[in-house]
């Protein structure tokens, strides 16, 4: 069940309809996001912070966590204009790899779909006041869902493979098992 990062997202921007023209409106606005960068930053942190839960994920008693997950928030927010590659197999693999290390961290649907919807709700509020199109609020909810698809889908391949390689079950049984157990719930 290895996810192949290239592929995926040569999938979901089909699935999406992400297409040359985005690409071109998301670099057009590469300066904007990454002066907004911070300020998304400031704010997602501080969602994050009223929810005991998540609170209780990011706070590592003052290691540093907070000030790491601030850089790294805005190196992600601007790479969804740039699009490091043209969106290709390196953007790829940095939206897998920040996949895994959410479900390393036991961080799982319940958490990401609020938090990006966050994000898109909160970049939107900053389009309107900027005076930026429909399109790029259009464009930028694009990406951040195949960003989403990205951390979602690691949650499933690691799940599913903790388990086969846990029980030496073929991926055939386990698809069956799942069937069967939705069936009964
Ligand atoms: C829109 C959804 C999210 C985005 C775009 C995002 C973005 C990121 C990025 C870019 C990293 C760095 C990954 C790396 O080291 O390679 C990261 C790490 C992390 N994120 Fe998120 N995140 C999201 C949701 C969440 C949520 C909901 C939580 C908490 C419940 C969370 C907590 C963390 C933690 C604890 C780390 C590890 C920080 C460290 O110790 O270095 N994230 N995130």
């Amino acid at each position: 069940m290895a996810l192949d990062p290239h592929a995926f997202i040569s999938t979901l921007k089909k699935r999406i309809s992400f297409t040359d023209a985005d690409k071109a409106l998301l670099k057009s606005e590469a300066e904007w996001g990454l002066k907004l960068a911070p300020e998304m930053a400031e704010h997602f942190y501080e969602y994050l912070g009223r929810d005991p839960e998540m609170s209780a994920i990011v706070d590592d008693g003052g290691n540093g966590r907070i000030h790491r997950l601030r850089e790294t928030f805005i190196h992600w927010f601007h790479e969804m204009f740039t699009g490091m590659d043209d969106w290709g197999s390196a953007y790829a693999e940095r939206r897998w790899k920040i996949g895994l290390v959410h479900v390393r961290l036991g961080i799982g649907p319940q958490h990401v779909v609020p938090a990006m919807a966050t994000v898109v709700h909160q970049v939107g509020k900053h389009l309107i006041k900027d005076g930026k199109s429909e399109d790029l609020k259009d464009t930028l909810g694009r990406i951040c869902m195949i960003d989403l698809a990205f951390i979602e889908q690691a949650y499933v391949e690691v799940s599913s493979s903790a388990v086969l390689q846990e029980t030496g079950w073929t991926e055939g049984l386990f698809r069956r098992l799942i069937t069967t157990g939705a069936k009964s719930m």
